[in-house]
């Protein structure tokens, strides 16, 4: 097994740690929430909200209820992982294209704690990891274009849609240093559904793994 998947796992086991019985949990996409799925048949859980349906189809394998967000009311907490994180644990998410439904998710629960190995902390977002920005179909060029503007370099993810029927334009380029600010303006583009960066809502909690163990860093 690599390092970066054993670290997975080991942040995967501390997630473990904040989930108790009874509880509906909010369930993250990735291959870092894989390995907290793969626990869960220990904890009885009375149900779980997923961010994807890949999620949701791997929740449903083990015998786990899936529940509606708009019938679950406010969750205690949601689990996943992040693409990038930064030190004041804002993040890019949606490598795995369900950006969307997390950020729903993320804001529906009342700690958001995020998952992840040593190799997504970053001194500045975007850097390296494009923005994904979920976009209406029939917007892509035109978001593309005010994307370019912003001085983005946007790439459209090809033979990819969204759990909602959109499409991904994963952006390059862009200047993260004030990301707040960011994922606000990106927003306001007509035809942008949801951007990657979680700024305005960040983690709650950061189990960070490294060689050395999991380090836990609360806001
Ligand atoms: C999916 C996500 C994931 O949390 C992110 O891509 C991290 O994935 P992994 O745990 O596989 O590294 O945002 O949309």
């Amino acid at each position: 097994m690599s390092d970066q998947q054993a670290q997975k796992q080991a942040a995967a086991k501390a997630a473990l740690e904040y989930v108790e019985d009874g509880m509906i949990l909010g369930v993250g996409t990735g291959s870092t929430v894989n390995c907290l799925i793969e626990l869960l048949p220990t904890v009885k859980l009375a149900g779980a909200v997923a961010s994807s349906q890949v999620t949701e189809d791997k929740l449903c394998a083990l015998g786990i209820d899936i529940v509606d967000l708009n019938f679950a009311g406010t969750l205690d907490i949601y689990i996943d992982g992040a693409d990038e994180v930064n030190k004041h644990l804002q993040l890019i998410k949606g490598g795995g294209g369900a950006l969307t439904r997390e950020k729903i998710v993320a804001a529906a629960s009342n700690q958001f704690i995020c998952m992840v190995d040593e190799s997504k902390s970053v001194e500045v977002l975007g850097r390296e990891f494009p923005v994904p920005i979920e976009v209406l179909p029939q917007a892509r060029s035109y978001v593309a274009r005010q994307l370019a503007e912003l001085g983005g370099e946007p790439v459209y993810r090809e033979g990819f849609v969204t759990d909602y029927g959109n499409v991904i334009l994963d952006t390059y380029d862009l200047d993260v240093s004030q990301p707040i600010a960011l994922e606000q303006a990106l927003n306001n583009i007509v035809g942008v559904v949801c951007n990657g960066i979680f700024a305005a809502n960040q983690a709650d909690v950061l189990l960070k793994a490294g060689s050395d163990g999991v380090t836990t860093i609360n806001r």
